[in-house]
């Protein structure tokens, strides 16, 4: 069995950049690594993503989006990350249940709990070994995303308020499972974080 690994973090933390990198540098050293990323990841997945955070989407509930994500979620874990890892991958995975827990259960509203239990039943308990928390404040990660002419969703034109609860959602989750969580300071330059990452997935193996 291979070793799951998510990362999660706020808008514009850098996740998605510093994935690319350090998968490329596991590889370049000899690993057996693999990049993913939820919403997506596989084709239904990807389809179900276009729903999920498709702009003209302004009137979508909150269940119905932790629904699809759940739903996306299940597809992705028994097409994709499972059978990579049953060949013995490290599976980098950008967002997993934590950003469910942080976004819909928090930020949202519908409660860390209830989103934890539908997670549960489309994940069946299988929950990734480490995850790393990109730490870096929401205004630091907006300003970032507008620098980098990074295409906005539906998520990232929620308001301020939604994404400090973002940041609060995550340090909720964090204290849940204070041993699966790994913090990363994410404002500092990307080869820095990317050292960071790379240290803690080579201390795994
Ligand atoms: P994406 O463009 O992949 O953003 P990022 O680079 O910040 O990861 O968009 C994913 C969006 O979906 C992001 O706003 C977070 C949100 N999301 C949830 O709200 N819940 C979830 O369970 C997942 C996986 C993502």
């Amino acid at each position: 069995m291979g070793i799951f690994i998510t990362l999660e973090g706020p808008e514009g933390s850098g996740k998605t950049t510093v994935s690319q990198l350090l998968v490329k540098k596991l590889i370049d050293d000899g690993h057996q690594a693999t990049l993913t990323r939820e919403p997506g990841g596989i084709a239904i997945a990807e389809q179900i993503r276009n729903v999920i955070l498709n702009k003209e989407n302004t009137n979508m509930d909150s269940r119905t989006e932790a629904l699809l994500l759940a739903a996306a979620r299940r597809q992705h874990l028994v097409e994709k990350i499972i059978p990579e890892l049953e060949n013995g991958k490290i599976v980098i995975c950008d967002r997993f249940i934590d950003s469910s827990l942080a976004y819909q259960g928090y930020a949202r509203g519908i409660g860390i709990q209830d989103v934890y239990d539908l997670n549960m039943f489309a994940i069946d308990g299988f929950m990734p070994d480490k995850t790393l928390f990109f730490d870096v404040d929401f205004i630091t990660g907006l300003k970032r995303i507008q620098e980098n002419n990074r295409e906005v969703n539906r998520l990232d034109l929620e308001g301020n308020e939604f994404h400090q609860k973002v940041y609060d959602g995550y340090q909720e989750v964090i204290k849940m499972f204070p041993d699966r969580f790994v913090k990363i300071d994410a404002s500092k330059s990307i080869e820095e974080v990317v050292a960071a990452a790379y240290k803690t997935v080579i201390g795994m193996i």
